[in-house]
Formats: structure tokens, C-alpha cells, sequence
């Protein structure tokens, strides 16, 4: 069974105070979780040793940084390293945010260079894909994707790939408050499994988490995790809200 995945992004939102209350608040809604679900907080660098002591003990509750620099160690002013991330003893990395490639310039290339480090050192990367708006109209948002998944997943061993989580994310419909419609976002998702299964044969791909992103909400999570071939969501700005959230980890199936 792959797992169930409810990750929030806090992006470069909230102090380090508003940030622990938010995290306590979440904590003390969050029932016992099913084995195979799991809840994700990708907080800022700074946080990420006070996040990693409030969850510490808990089921299925885990600390992500939002990413890491491609290079081990050495002189990167600025940057993080996954060594760095392994002694906090951080499990997870969001890698290829839409906002990460339209700012910061990052390459499926790039991309493809970090899904290494990270795997090399067991931390378990979220690649996020998806395309914009202008692809969307023009109807080619299968082979863009498809180009994403090529270039920056398509050299990793059958083990390496099962290792990964992948968040589909349109970034027409992120922070825009404007969802992909369930129906939109399954058929991405099956899209996406469909291209894993051809290259790395069906039990593989049916056994990795693909999440949706982009305006996920307490009032559409429930619709959106009910479709077959999505896994849970990453959430932007209701991942803020205390009560938002913690209904879209109730919407895990
Ligand atoms: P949003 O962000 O939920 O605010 O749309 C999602 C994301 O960027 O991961």
C-alpha cells in the first residue's frame, strides 16, 4: 500500500514563535494517524531543529526542509547541505517548488542532481512538477510534465525511484485559490503513474505517492484524496490555518 501523505509548505511564512504555536495547535488535533498515512511540515531552514523537537515521539509525523544545495559540503555561502539536514535527523526534502524554478532558476537538471544527493544520504525527496497556465490552454500539459519526469527522474535505479514521493502541482492553481478540478487532478496523476509504469513496470508505480498542490482546502481536500491516483496533498496557505489543516489530514484516505 503506498502511503497517504498530508504535507504542508509553510513556504517563507510565520516567525519562529507563530510558527511552534501553529505546530502545537496542529499536534493537539491530530488523532492517531493510519500506518500508512503520514503528515509532512516543510518549514524554514531556521526552524527546522525546534519543528523536529515538537514532533519528536510522534507516529507517522515528520519534519521537511523546503530544499538542500546539490553539492556536499564546502564553500556554498548561503547554502544548505544534506549532510546538514542528516544531523538534524531530517527525513524529508521538497525539491523543484514551482517558486524554486521560476525565481531561483532551478533546472530539471539541477533537479536531477539533488534527487541524488538526497537519495545518497536517505532523505526521501518531494519532486514537485506541473505546468503553467499558458500550458494548460494550449492543452500540453502531458508532455510537459512528461519532459519534467524525464529529465530529472528517469536515471534513477528502480530502488531509488520507490524511494520518492512526487507532488503534481498546476501552478496555474497555486495560491491562486483556484483548484484543478478532482477530475483534472486524477487524470494527471493517472498520467504520471501510467509514465512510472512504463518505465519501471506496474508494481513499482503503483506503489508510489503522487500528492496534488495548488489551493488545496478543508472544503476540497476530502473530493480531491477520494480520487484513485492521488495520495494526500502539499498545501500552501491552509496549511497556515490551524483547523484548515487538520481537516485536510482528516481527508486522508
Ligand atoms: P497553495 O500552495 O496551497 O497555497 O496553493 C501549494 C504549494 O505551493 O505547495
Amino acid at each position: 500500500m503506498r502511503k497517504q501523505i498530508a504535507a504542508a509548505n509553510w513556504k517563507m511564512n510565520l516567525t519562529l514563535q507563530q510558527g511552534e504555536q501553529l505546530l502545537d495547535a496542529i499536534l493537539a488535533k491530530t488523532t492517531s494517524l493510519k500506518e500508512d498515512q503520514q503528515v509532512v511540515f516543510a518549514v524554514p531552514f531556521p526552524y527546522l531543529a525546534a519543528a523536529q523537537q515538537k514532533i519528536a515521539g510522534k507516529q507517522n509525523i515528520f519534519i521537511a526542509a523546503q530544499n538542500v544545495y546539490s553539492k556536499k559540503s564546502g564553500a556554498y555561502t548561503g547554502e544548505v547541505s544534506v549532510e546538514m539536514l542528516n544531523s538534524l535527523q531530517i527525513p524529508f526534502v521538497v525539491l523543484g517548488h514551482s517558486e524554486r524554478r521560476e525565481y531561483f532558476n532551478e533546472t530539471n537538471q539541477q533537479l536531477a542532481e539533488k534527487l541524488n544527493i538526497a537519495l545518497a544520504h536517505n532523505i526521501t525527496p518531494i519532486f514537485c512538477c506541473g505546468e503553467p497556465l499558458s500550458v494548460r490552454e494550449a492543452e500540453t500539459q502531458n508532455d510537459y510534465v512528461a519532459q519534467q519526469l524525464e529529465e530529472s527522474l528517469y536515471h534513477l535505479s528502480e530502488e531509488q525511484i520507490q524511494k520518492i514521493v512526487i507532488a503534481y502541482e498546476p501552478i496555474w492553481a497555486i495560491g491562486t485559490g483556484k483548484t484543478a478540478s478532482s477530475a483534472q487532478a486524477e487524470e494527471m496523476h493517472a498520467f504520471i503513474r501510467l509514465q512510472l509504469e512504463d518505465k519501471y513496470g506496474k508494481e513499482i508505480a503503483d506503489n508510489i505517492t503522487i500528492l496534488y498542490g495548488g489551493s488545496v482546502k478543508a472544503s476540497n481536500a476530502k473530493e480531491l484524496f477520494s480520487q484513485p491516483d492521488v495520495d494526500g496533498g502539499l498545501v500552501g496557505g491552509a496549511s497556515l490555518i490551524t483547523d484548515e489543516f487538520v481537516a485536510i489530514i482528516q481527508a486522508l484516505k
